[in-house]
């Protein structure tokens, strides 16, 4: 190969506060099995045979920034660049064109989750001979009106795309993974800003198929990107813990069962517990005399005594005690869900914004 395949990860975006995880100002690091959704992506790319990757950042760039680090714990050795509004993806191209020069790169978006990542892909792309200037990577989604929509016709060729259509012509969303070689560059030149004010890569494509270019496109399962509502994030952590592997590195006493694919990290504690995987356990968190059901992650440093939880997302350093069932939830960083005996009985509760809280 003359030229290593290089990578663009787009980690910018303005601060907007996601609902309903407040604590957490940059969405590509919200955790799905514990783990930043940012991070599959950087992992990905890592097996994938991808050294050198440019990160746009923006608002959130201080947090985005120490997470990542330099990028060797992935592998990477990453260089920064500070997009200082988000003006759309083909603008991040043209911020990035002077890091990648002529090489063919892959674009990431660091919001979105590909079950089985993009060794493939770009094997595939890094390897043809028939002169494709572009791969893209499409899924079949339920509400494609959010998405950039592609329409193919009977062999399979894209023959158009358009970003957000309020009429779909398909249900076929382009994934936000792009392979291109140095002829996006021209493109992302070529075009103007969209209706909400972006340079849209979804136009940039346009461009290269309207200029006979040669794209290509391939479907995917086990595509996730949707952190707008709990029960998409709840949805996004139970796709990841699917394919997890039992792992116990933790500390589990006699009176102990966990049952499945479970992982507990270094440092957490099981006493008197039941873990019905797939579930994950934090490092240092404590499991006291209670029942974790599947589909669980509980973060880092967290406790919970005497109560069952299934199905939820629990951040670090939460406690959770006396809690007979506790289901379908998500429960924010250093947050306490306790039952309580103090007089006069009654529910107390500090909520935050956005919050949402049913009670039986
Ligand atoms: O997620 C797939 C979709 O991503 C595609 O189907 C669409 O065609 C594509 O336009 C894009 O749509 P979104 O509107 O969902 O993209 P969003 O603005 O959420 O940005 C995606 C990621 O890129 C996110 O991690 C933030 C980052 N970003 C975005 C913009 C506009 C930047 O770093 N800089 C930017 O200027």
């Amino acid at each position: 190969m003359a030229n290593p395949i290089k990578g663009l990860v787009l980690a910018g975006g303005t601060g907007t506060r996601l609902r309903p995880i407040t604590h957490t100002s940059a969405k590509q690091l919200v955790p799905l099995a514990n783990k930043p959704i940012l991070f599959y992506g950087l992992e990905s790319l890592a097996k994938a045979g991808v050294k050198d990757v440019a990160m746009i950042v923006g608002d959130t760039r201080e947090e985005v920034m120490t997470a990542v680090g330099d990028g060797s714990k992935f592998g990477l050795n990453v260089t920064y660049i500070h997009q200082e509004k988000p003006l759309g993806l083909a603008h991040c191209v043209q911020m990035a064109q002077r890091v990648l020069g002529d090489s063919d790169f892959i674009m990431y978006l660091g919001d979105n989750f590909i079950r089985d990542g993009v060794e493939e892909f770009v094997e595939s792309f890094a390897n043809r001979s028939d002169g494709t200037n572009a791969q893209i990577l499409l899924a079949k989604v339920p509400d494609p009106q959010r998405f950039g929509v592609a329409t193919l016709d009977a062999v399979g060729d894209v023959v158009s795309l358009v970003e957000k259509p309020t009429v779909p012509e398909s249900d076929l969303a382009l994934v936000g993974v792009y392979l291109f070689d140095s002829a996006i560059h021209e493109a992302v030149h070529s075009i103007s800003p969209s209706a909400r004010g972006e340079l849209e890569i979804t136009d940039a494509i346009q461009w290269l198929i309207t200029n006979g270019k040669k794209v290509r496109s391939h479907i995917v399962d086990g595509y996730w990107k949707d952190l707008g509502e709990p029960e998409a994030l709840l949805e996004g952590n139970r796709l990841v813990l699917e394919s997890i592997e039992r792992n116990i590195s933790g500390d589990v006493d006699d009176l102990s069962t966990l049952d499945g694919r479970v992982v507990l990290e270094p440092g957490a504690s099981v006493v008197r517990s039941i873990i019905r995987g797939p579930a994950i356990i934090g490092q240092n968190t404590v499991i006291k005399d209670s029942f974790i059901g599947p589909f669980t992650s509980v973060a880092a440093g967290c406790v919970i005594e005497s109560s069952e939880v299934e199905h939820s997302i629990i951040l670090n350093g939460s406690r959770i005690t006396n809690i007979h069932r506790l289901e379908g939830s998500i429960i924010g960083k250093s947050a306490v869900v306790a039952k309580t005996e103090r007089r006069p009985l009654a529910t107390r509760l500090v909520v935050g914004d956005h919050s949402r809280i049913d009670l039986v």
